[in-house]
């Protein structure tokens, strides 16, 4: 399946519940920024909240995450696949067979589907983690590079993945292969719980396709002004 896409900011709008959430959006006015959905928010209001925000114009990607048995993938992805959503995603972790049935499920009547994206590694695991308590002995690089090239094999559009990252999952899956990178922080920024982080004009010298931001922009006193900035820097 060949989705055209292009470079952008999504918004990581984690807030506890949906009137927050739309009183957050309510700010940008006229501009309707890419909005991602994560599980505090969906868990807190349901299908509700994606269609309320498709709505009124957002983007959105659903960032729940499957990792499940490939039968149970399959059918989750059949209940989402009604919802009007943009992309959405499952974590390597669980294997090819389990992401060919996310393709299979989330795949609508007509033939098309959302861009669907695998997480590699989260942005949080430290090489250290990963070795002493996932008891994973390669580098953290090599694991990514590997989960990428099996969510590929698998037949998705491509990974969440480190900024760090971007530039060798696409020598190792190809340009067409999306990047999608939060751990996104602006210099000096306070680093909260995420490890391997860089800048937006990084990622996009790393070749990012879409950077995940959420909290240098959701936790500023200037919302606007910080999404201005990251927009600025990552796509010019
Ligand atoms: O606030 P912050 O910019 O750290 O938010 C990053 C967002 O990206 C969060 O919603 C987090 O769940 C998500 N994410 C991540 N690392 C991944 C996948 C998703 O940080 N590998």
């Amino acid at each position: 399946m060949n989705i055209k896409h292009k470079r952008d900011v999504i918004i990581a709008c984690d807030f506890p519940d949906g009137e927050k959430t739309l009183d957050f959006l309510a700010l940008f006015g006229s501009e309707r920024p890419f909005v991602k959905i994560g599980m505090e928010l969906f868990y807190a209001e349901g299908p509700d909240i994606v269609k309320k925000i498709k709505s009124r114009g957002h983007k959105v990607f659903l960032d729940l995450k499957l990792h499940d048995i490939p039968n149970t993938v399959f059918s989750a992805m059949r209940s989402l696949r009604t919802l009007d959503i943009d992309m959405c995603n499952v974590h390597a972790a669980g294997g090819q067979a389990m992401m060919k049935a996310a393709i299979e499920g989330l795949t609508r009547p007509d033939g098309s589907r959302p861009l669907l994206i695998a997480v590699t590694q989260l942005t949080s695991t430290s090489p250290e983690m990963l070795r002493h308590e996932l008891l994973i002995s390669h580098p953290i690089e090599e694991v990514v590079m590997s989960y990428a090239q099996n969510a590929r094999a698998a037949g998705l559009d491509g990974v969440v993945c480190s900024p760090l990252e971007a530039e060798r999952v696409h020598a190792v899956c190809g340009d067409d292969f999306i990047t999608v990178t939060p751990g996104i922080r602006f210099s000096g920024g306070d680093m909260s719980d995420q490890v391997r982080v860089t800048t937006p004009a990084i990622a996009r010298e790393l070749g990012s396709d879409y950077i995940v931001v959420g909290r240098p922009i959701t936790s500023s006193p200037d919302p606007i002004g910080a999404y201005r900035r990251c927009l600025a820097d990552f796509i010019g």
